[in-house]
């Protein structure tokens, strides 16, 4: 791919492809969209041939870690008598992440199908999405896409043919970014505090209710029917060798198109920036994240580097979740990652003590440094209290925490000075980006034009 290359060239709508269309999310206009064809070809393979198929096409998680789905799917042992469960990460809470409640509020039968095609892998008769509560409209979509799902047969007692039922509950949480780690889930859904476990045993050996349980993220399960459908060959005739197939990046902040971009993996920032009109007018890129808060922040010199597991892991970031936070040049670093350790610690569940303890120290200490209080020793203090949670705490909310410390430092360490020589910050509030924070969930983005 070129960056002279056509949006139509550089697009790969798949999930995305009938959004705009009258009554996307009800199933009359799935079906009308290739809806439940998959489904009837995966029906028709062997449990174990269609987890080959998966692994083949090489699926991987959409969800932050990339681990291949097939694999995952493999990891239930079979024979061993016990109820089997897949869960539905639809938790989605990472600053920057809006990808799965779009997908679910225009598309939710693609998940459905992708759902009742992944039981039939692992043998499941019980699925469960938990859902991010606060998003009514969703959940009540979701709602209204199951029903219709059983009304038409795909769900219930013959689900997946020969008397075999399938029953999928949709969990409303209540709105903790921990909740979103696949073992505080797993707790949550069973009506205790959202806290992660202990692996092993890993949730494939001892998940819900201590049976064999995956779970996948909404876009990874989403994307099995299209694959089915159209082929692994298809599938692999977008993205790259490692990173095969298409997905969604969500791009957001100082651009002048935000919104859902549905492209084979591999494509870059530029790429992307130069289809959808560039930066917001007037004003150049600063920083970005490649996939949410928790992910390295990368800057200017990034642009061309390929969005897939490989390409970013090789600057040292990772691809995360596909949500490409663009802050331009107004914006005062210092205050972004302040504004991101403030919800760290406000989601930190509080079960380790390098993340309880250094979320909150490094919120003082930001603060103070952002208004011009600190001392120079005081960034230092930062990296190292950062560096105490990276790999230290129990799971990986810790290490998100530690990533915009070390990289805000890594490529704006004169910035942070800056603040501290001059008693305060360097950036015009009149023409800077306010971060309004709400308290308690992700910081709200209000811009000053
Ligand atoms: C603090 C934290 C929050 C997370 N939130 C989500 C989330 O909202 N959605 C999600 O799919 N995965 C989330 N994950 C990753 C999950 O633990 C898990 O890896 C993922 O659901 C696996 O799905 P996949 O294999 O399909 O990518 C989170 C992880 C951590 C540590
Ligand atoms: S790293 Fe943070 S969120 Fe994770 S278990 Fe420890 S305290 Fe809880």
């Amino acid at each position: 791919m070129t960056a002279t290359e056509s949006p139509e060239k550089l697009l790969s709508p798949v999930l995305s492809s009938f959004w705009d269309a009258p009554d996307s999310w009800t199933l009359e206009t799935y079906r009308n969209h290739e809806g439940y064809e998959g489904l009837a070809k995966a029906l028709a393979m062997d449990p174990d041939e269609l987890i080959a198929y998966v692994k083949d096409a090489g699926l991987r998680g959409r969800g932050g870690a990339g681990f291949p789905t097939g694999m995952k799917w493999q990891f239930i042992p079979q024979g061993d008598n016990k109820p089997h469960y897949l869960v539905v990460n639809a938790d989605e809470s990472e600053p920057g992440t809006c990808k799965d409640i779009p997908l679910l509020f225009a598309n939710p039968h693609s998940l459905i199908e992708g759902m009742i095609i992944a039981c039939h892998a692992i043998r499941s008769s019980h699925a469960f999405i938990y859902l991010r509560g606060e998003v009514v409209p969703v959940l009540r979509r979701l709602h209204e896409a199951v029903r219709e799902a059983y009304e038409a047969g795909y769900l219930g007692p013959d689900a997946l043919g020969s008397g075999k039922p399938l029953d999928i509950t949709v969990h409303a949480g209540a709105g903790a970014y921990i909740c979103g780690e696949e073992t505080a889930l797993l707790d949550s859904l069973e009506g205790r505090r959202g806290q992660p476990r202990l692996r092993p045993p890993f949730p494939a050996v001892a998940g819900l209710y201590a049976c064999p349980t995956v779970v996948n993220n909404v876009e990874s399960i989403a994307s099995v029917p299209a694959l089915i459908n159209k082929g692994k060959d298809w599938f692999r005739s977008m993205g790259t060798e490692k990173s095969p197939g298409f997905t969604l990046y969500s791009l957001s902040g100082h651009v002048a198109t935000p919104g859902q971009y549905e492209a084979p993996l591999g494509i870059t920032l530029r790429q992307l920036l130069d289809m959808s009109g560039g930066m917001r007018p007037g004003h150049r890129l600063k920083f970005w994240t490649p996939g949410g808060s928790s992910t390295p922040m990368l800057t200017e010199e990034h642009l061309d580097v390929p969005l897939d597991y490989e390409g970013v892991g090789g600057v040292g970031s990772m691809l995360g979740t596909k949500a490409l936070q663009c802050f331009d040049e107004t914006t005062c670093v210092v205050r972004a990652v302040t504004r991101w350790t403030e919800f760290y610690a406000h989601e930190s569940c509080g079960k380790c003590t390098p993340c309880r303890e250094g979320t909150y120290w490094l919120v003082q200490l930001l603060r103070d440094i952002e208004a011009g209080k600190a001392e120079m020793a005081d960034i230092d203090k930062i990296d190292d209290i950062a560096d105490n949670i990276n790999g230290k705490s129990f799971c990986a909310l810790g290490d998100g925490a530690a990533s915009p410390i070390f990289s805000s430092l890594k490529y704006f360490r004169e910035e942070y000075e800056q603040h501290i020589t001059g008693r305060g910050c360097p950036f015009d509030p009149a023409k800077s980006t306010v971060w309004a924070d709400n308290g308690s969930d992700n910081a709200h983005l209000e811009v000053n034009a």
